[in-house]
């Protein structure tokens, strides 16, 4: 088992990519806690623990330092240390209204961004008192380039992620704390309310020519939280089958 006797907290892990990782780690043999807003966390940490697997839904919304720090505290307190943080919650450009509207760009920033310096910040305060801790943010593909769909503040954010990761590994490598970032291409679910030409379209200009899927990503974030990954730190891992290649 390659996450024997870790602990893990997800964001957004009760949905899509999240999920896939939240399930990959249990049977890898970590503890995992599922850090989301909605209440299907609740069932999908039910699903891991029927399955002999450990893992608890604890309501948070990444946003709020106030949950960050009650999250990570009831983490440590129920599964005795936390080895690992997958900051995976987001939202999509299209999750917000028009395109040119502040509110939009605040609300994608808040959660994309901010959401995973918080989590970052705090949960790396606990992984320096142990000396030991890896830090897995989920950026985009769009963290490397733009793209005319969705709210203009999706890339905005997933390049703030992209460079503040390797800030953060500059900044707590030396305490022993890994942080390095995802970059997925497109996959569901984030793209199910895509158009069918839409689509096509992408998957044309993929060169493995489909979409991905959830355990595409889950397999590398696995690497990345791992101790195989011992000597990494500050890289960008890019999932997208080829897209941004050419
Ligand atoms: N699917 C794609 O095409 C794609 C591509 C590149 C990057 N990503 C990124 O991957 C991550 C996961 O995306 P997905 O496709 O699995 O989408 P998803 O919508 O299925 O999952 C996102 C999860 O984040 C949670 N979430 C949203 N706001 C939150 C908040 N404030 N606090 C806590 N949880 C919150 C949602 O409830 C949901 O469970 C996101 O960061 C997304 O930007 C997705």
């Amino acid at each position: 088992m390659r996450l024997k006797d870790k602990v893990a907290i997800v964001s957004g892990g009760a949905n899509g990519m999240g999920e896939a990782e939240a399930r990959l780690f249990a049977r890898e043999g970590a503890a995992v806690v599922i850090a989301d807003v909605i209440e299907k966390g609740e069932s999908v940490a039910a699903d891991i623990c029927a399955s002999q697997g450990r893992a608890r839904f604890i309501r948070t919304d990444v946003t709020s330092e106030t949950n960050w720090a009650s999250t990570i505290a009831e983490t440590v307190r129920e599964f005795g240390k936390l080895d690992i943080l997958v900051n995976n919650a987001g939202i999509s450009g299209s999750a917000v209204g028009d395109h040119d509207l502040l509110d939009g760009w605040m609300k994608i920033l808040n959660i994309n961004a901010t959401g995973v310096f918080l989590g970052t910040k705090l949960a790396a305060a606990e992984m320096m008192k142990a000396g030991k801790g890896s830090i897995v943010n989920i950026s985009s593909i769009m963290g490397f380039v733009g793209s005319a769909d969705g709210h203009p503040g999706y890339a905005a954010s997933k390049g703030a992620v992209r460079l503040y990761t390797k800030a953060a590994a500059c900044r707590y490598g030396p305490h022993g704390v890994r942080v390095n970032s995802v970059h997925p291409g497109y996959m569901p679910p984030m793209l199910n309310g895509t158009n069918g030409g839409t689509r096509s379209s992408k998957i044309e200009f993929t060169p493995l020519r489909r979409l991905g899927e959830p355990m595409d990503v889950a397999y590398g974030v696995l690497y990345l939280a791992s101790d195989e990954a011992s000597f990494v730190t500050g890289t960008e891992l890019v999932i997208d089958g080829g897209y941004i290649a050419q």
